[in-house]
């Protein structure tokens, strides 16, 4: 993880807010078994250990809450949303995984669902159990259509396994596992002319992956038309266009996908994150007839064990049923401008000095800073008073903020108050 201060040297927690408790013997058993770096950021972050959590709230097993506005984007829905809690209890206690031998109704029914949900045509989906496995996948159906060539953007992420780190702009993440794909081709973000040039030397066999707002690669939103010129340009070229909403969809930006705002309908759409309801990992390519053929005409073309589970679709399609019931995609257009206004506000006094920008999209908030190092500050700063949020992989000056559409006004208050202080706490460090 290339967050800026985690080094043990280099890093004192800030004055008084050292960790209640350290959990040595948690933080040991890291040590021993899932490994030393894992080990040391948890100490450095407090050592503490999470052990419940509901809504917008973690609770660790001292005793202490953390108000959730980050989790990598995946709680759009909060933790342990109640009806996905129900649903998988049910599914647990019925058929929690399938012979995948007989037809198995909850999947059916949970990619009705979320086809409902999706630009017109894209009704063909395929369930995994993670972003990353979302991508492969869309990886494969591109070459079976006898698109070899990839063509990503520089600072997108789409994920950690080997193909989809082939696309992954990041040398950290790369360089260590080369070579990857061949014939990847990385092109400018939002720079429709830097594609075309791409595209042209490849026509008729590329295949294009693009996040409609770039999450990891640091919040940053495309000037508007650029999607539909994407779209055009992958037309024209013979392109499949694959749009990873994997942190964008299920209603992050205040809509049900970014393609949305633009009205563009990919061959690919890529979900994940938030369709968990919080409750159990599941993700999924979407696909439209024609770009899915060749994974329709052979089911055993790209399968997995735990793919397209009962218990992952029974999360999948509570968590869509709750998202159209309580109306999370308008909750979240609502809620975003007020928490960017907000976090604006509150960063004001350091604009032009230690922050640079604030900005967002719904409920995906980029604050940049100057300096990198002011990134782990505030996110440890903020940890020391309660409030978890995130870095972007992709691009060291960014936190991100992704506040889950259940925020109520007092968590959001709290939250502003605490991150005005943390900011305060961090130009001190900065400048002391
Ligand atoms: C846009 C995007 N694509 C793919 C992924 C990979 O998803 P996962 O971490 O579930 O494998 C992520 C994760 O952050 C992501 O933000």
């Amino acid at each position: 993880m290339t967050m800026s201060p985690p080094s043990t040297e280099s890093f004192t927690p800030p004055a008084g807010t050292a960790a209640p408790t350290d959990r040595p013997d948690v933080v040991d058993l890291y040590l021993k078994h899932i490994g030393s770096g894992r080990a040391v950021m948890g100490r450095v972050m407090g050592g503490m250990a999470e052990v419940r959590s509901e809504g917008t709230w973690i609770h660790t097993d001292d005793g202490r809450r953390f108000l959730d506005f980050g989790g990598y984007g995946v709680f759009i829905m909060g933790h342990r949303h109640p009806a996905v809690v129900e649903a998988v209890h049910r599914q647990i206690d019925t058929h929690p995984l399938a012979s995948r031998v007989l037809l198995e109704p909850v999947a059916a029914r949970a990619a009705q669902a979320l086809a409902a949900h999706t630009p017109p045509g894209l009704d063909y989906v395929h369930f995994v159990n993670s972003g990353t496995e979302a991508t492969e996948a869309a990886l494969k159906l591109a070459r079976a259509h006898g698109l070899t060539s990839v063509i990503t953007t520089r600072s997108g992420f789409h994920g950690k396994t080997l193909g989809a780190l082939s696309v992954t702009a990041n040398a950290t993440y790369q360089t260590p596992f080369q070579p990857l794909l061949p014939d990847v081709t990385q092109v400018a973000y939002d720079d429709p002319a830097d594609l075309e040039q791409a595209l042209a030397a490849r026509r008729d066999r590329a295949c294009v992956i693009v996040e409609p707002v770039q999450g990891e690669g640091g919040v940053r939103i495309p000037r508007p038309g650029y999607l539909g010129q994407v779209r055009a340009l992958c037309q024209a070229y013979g392109a499949m266009l694959v749009v990873d909403e994997i942190q964008t969809g299920m209603g992050r930006l205040g809509t049900w996908w970014g393609v949305d705002a633009e009205g563009v309908r990919p061959d690919v759409l890529l979900v994940g994150k938030g369709l968990s309801g919080g409750v159990v990992p599941v993700a999924a390519m979407v696909a439209t007839a024609d770009a899915y053929a060749p994974f329709s005409r052979d089911p055993y073309l790209h399968t997995s064990t735990f793919g397209a589970s009962p218990i992952a679709c029974a999360a999948a399609l509570a968590t869509v049923r709750a998202m159209e019931e309580e109306d999370t995609v308008a909750r979240a257009a609502a809620l975003g401008p007020r928490i960017l206004t907000g976090v604006r506000d509150v960063c004001a006094p350091y604009q032009g000095g230690l922050v640079r920008e604030v900005r967002g999209r719904g409920l995906l908030i980029g604050i940049e800073f100057a300096e990198e190092q002011a990134v782990g500050e505030l996110l440890l700063e903020l940890i020391s008073r309660g409030v978890l949020v995130n870095n972007s992989l992709n691009s060291t000056r960014v936190l991100r903020l992704t506040p889950p559409a259940v925020v109520d006004d007092s968590a959001l208050d709290l939250f502003l108050t605490t991150l005005g202080a943390a900011l305060r706490g961090t130009a001190d460090r900065m400048t002391g």
